[in-house]
């Protein structure tokens, strides 16, 4: 009687913490998930206005690091066609707007203002101001998000028609 009564104790005591344990499981993915209205969203608009020329600003977007670099007329005409390709024109200023993970590994550079490149600390790559790998062992670019151009603002997450022409030319995969 006993014995029975303690294997119905068990199996009652197994089925509580099971379903705990279910709940604690779809409570941890709920928390994972992101909200519906970021996802749903998935913009970021950033106001270009403030940015100070080869001052490198970092924003998020879609937990990635964004770098946007407004460049100096001096660092604009010393660029070859391919840099200059990759410009993204906003009120007649150049920016560099590119995702900020290395296409090596995936570490964020750094820029460093005195040479206008960025430097991954990592394994030693290195990329222009445009965000083109000049030093190995990247062997990409740095990706371009999806973006448009609204004056003297830039939507992230949205596919504008100057981002839809690069991509036509083959500089965004
Ligand atoms: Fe940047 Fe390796 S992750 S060089």
């Amino acid at each position: 009687m006993n014995q029975t009564r303690r294997g119905f104790m068990g199996k009652a005591f197994g089925a509580v913490a099971g379903i705990g344990a279910v709940g604690a499981l779809y409570a941890m993915k709920r928390s994972w998930d992101p909200l519906p209205s970021v996802k749903a969203a998935g913009f970021t608009t950033i106001d270009l206005s403030s940015c100070s020329e080869n001052k490198l600003v970092v924003e998020k977007w879609r937990g990635k690091p964004i770098f946007v670099l407004r460049k100096s007329a001096e660092m604009v005409s010393a660029q070859s066609d391919a840099q200059n390709a990759r410009d993204i024109m906003v009120e007649g200023a150049h920016y560099m707007i590119a995702i900020g993970l290395c296409t090596h590994l995936g570490c964020i550079p750094a820029y460093r203002e005195d040479k206008s490149d960025f430097k991954c600390a990592c394994h030693g790559g290195e990329f222009d101001s445009s965000g083109i790998n000049t030093v190995l062992p990247p062997e990409k670019p740095l990706l371009i998000p999806p973006f448009n151009v609204k004056g003297a603002t830039v939507v992230l997450g949205e596919a504008g028609e100057v981002y839809n022409k690069m991509k036509e030319s083959g500089l965004i995969a």
